[in-house]
């Protein structure tokens, strides 16, 4: 492939174009002057003195010819000097041009080069700003704004693989210690053999509930929000999946769900609400009430999902959507979630175009707002 010209060698030659047709215009200009000037003076007759002093010495038409002679010479002198200085203007004009654009971009060769030598340890680093103000100075600060965006992703992936891997390392220990054990004991009745499968199930469970969460939260993108589903289903298929669990331990659902069709992914949305209900049951105390209620506001539909649990400190309301993170490490680890479950409802409601968050609660406990965006025809319900 053919090496691009220069931005400096492009504008040189720009240049260089514009200026050879200013200097051709000036002295095809200057030259037609001259011609008609020569002309006019050639027509003007001779003086009654001139011509008698020309006649004293030689003949007249001698001596008009003399005189057109000079000015044909005259004439020739002129155009050569004038094609001269145009050449001689024209080489100077182009080296004056090439050095004055090299001049003028310099600040971006200078801000090549520090890309050039940036790696992806120091994008944190932003490179230097000309003071010149100009388009170099432009070009550096969006070079700087998009590392640091670059910079952020890859602060967040380090640190998800880090939790990632960390998340993996405690059951796959409890898994190894137990089976060393067992074989280090070497008892194998059936009720300490059924124990050990026990552990190695609940660990195995564990591990693949975190891998199906983390393909499904690096998955989205591909799955397809064409479906149109009615709210009311939703809202009453999350109280029911949360049923089991809730009875366990006396805790009262209450569903209050106004009607709304809406446009998505229907298992991804159902899942989505099946997780903060979930939530709202795991940690919250036996013999609570779980509020789930749906309504219309405008152009979106709110679920809101409400417990009487212990809430969530006003400083972590947004870090609970981050992927593994938990408020409280051991308790949500003994109640076996892996911390995945509400960076999934973020991702879900973000991929159907809504938003989900946090509320200050009124009493004690939260309050969970997920809100999607409403289709304008009526519910298929
Ligand atoms: N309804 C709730 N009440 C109190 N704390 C909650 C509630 N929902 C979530 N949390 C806190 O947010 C953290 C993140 O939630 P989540 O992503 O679902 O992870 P986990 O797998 O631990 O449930 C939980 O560990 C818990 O500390
Ligand atoms: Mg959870």
């Amino acid at each position: 492939m053919r090496k691009p010209m220069s931005l400096r060698l492009r504008v040189t030659l720009l240049c260089a174009a514009l200026l050879t047709l200013c200097c051709l215009l000036l002295t095809v200009t200057n030259n037609f002057s001259a011609i008609r000037m020569a002309d006019a003076i050639q027509a003007v007759p001779l003086l009654p003195a001139q011509r008698a002093e020309l006649e004293d010495s030689v003949s007249l038409p001698m001596a008009e010819l003399h005189i057109s002679d000079t000015i044909q010479q005259a004439q020739g002198a002129f155009h050569m000097q004038s094609l001269l200085a145009m050449v001689a203007i024209l080489a100077l004009g182009l080296f004056l041009i090439y050095r004055l654009v090299g001049k003028a971009l310099a600040p971006l060769d200078t801000l090549t080069c520090r890309i050039r030598e940036r790696t992806a340890a120091d994008l944190a680093q932003p490179v230097e700003i000309p003071d010149s103000g100009d388009e170099a100075a432009a070009v550096a600060l969006a070079f700087n704004q998009m590392s640091q965006r670059l910079n952020q992703v890859f602060v967040m992936q380090r640190n998800f693989s880090r939790n990632a891997a960390h998340e993996f390392r405690t059951p796959l220990a409890v898994l190894k210690t137990r089976i060393g054990l067992f074989r280090k004991k070497q008892d194998f009745r059936p009720q300490a053999t059924l124990e050990l499968l026990q552990i190695v199930e609940g660990e195995v469970d564990r591990l693949s509930a975190m891998v199906s969460e983390l393909l499904e939260l690096t998955n989205l993108e591909r799955a397809s929000r064409g479906e149109r589903l009615s709210s009311g289903q939703l809202i009453r298929s999350a109280a029911d999946q949360a049923a089991p669990q809730a009875e366990a331990r006396s805790i009262t659902i209450l569903v209050d769900a106004a009607p709304c069709t809406l446009a998505g992914n229907a298992e991804l949305l159902r899942q989505a609400v099946c997780n903060l209900v979930e939530n709202a049951v795991k940690y919250s105390p036996a013999g609570s009430v779980v509020h789930i209620a749906g309504h219309r506001d405008g152009e979106w539909f709110q679920i809101v999902v409400a417990d009487q649990g212990p809430g969530i400190p006003e400083s972590l309301r947004q870090r609970i959507f981050e992927p593994f993170f938990r408020v409280d490490d051991s308790r949500s680890r003994q109640l076996g979630g892996a911390g995945l479950g509400l960076a999934l409802v973020r991702a879900i409601a973000e991929f159907h175009g809504g938003a989900v968050y946090v509320e200050k609660s009124r009493g004690a406990g939260s309050r969970f707002v997920l809100k999607l965006p409403c289709e304008q025809d009526p519910p298929p319900d």
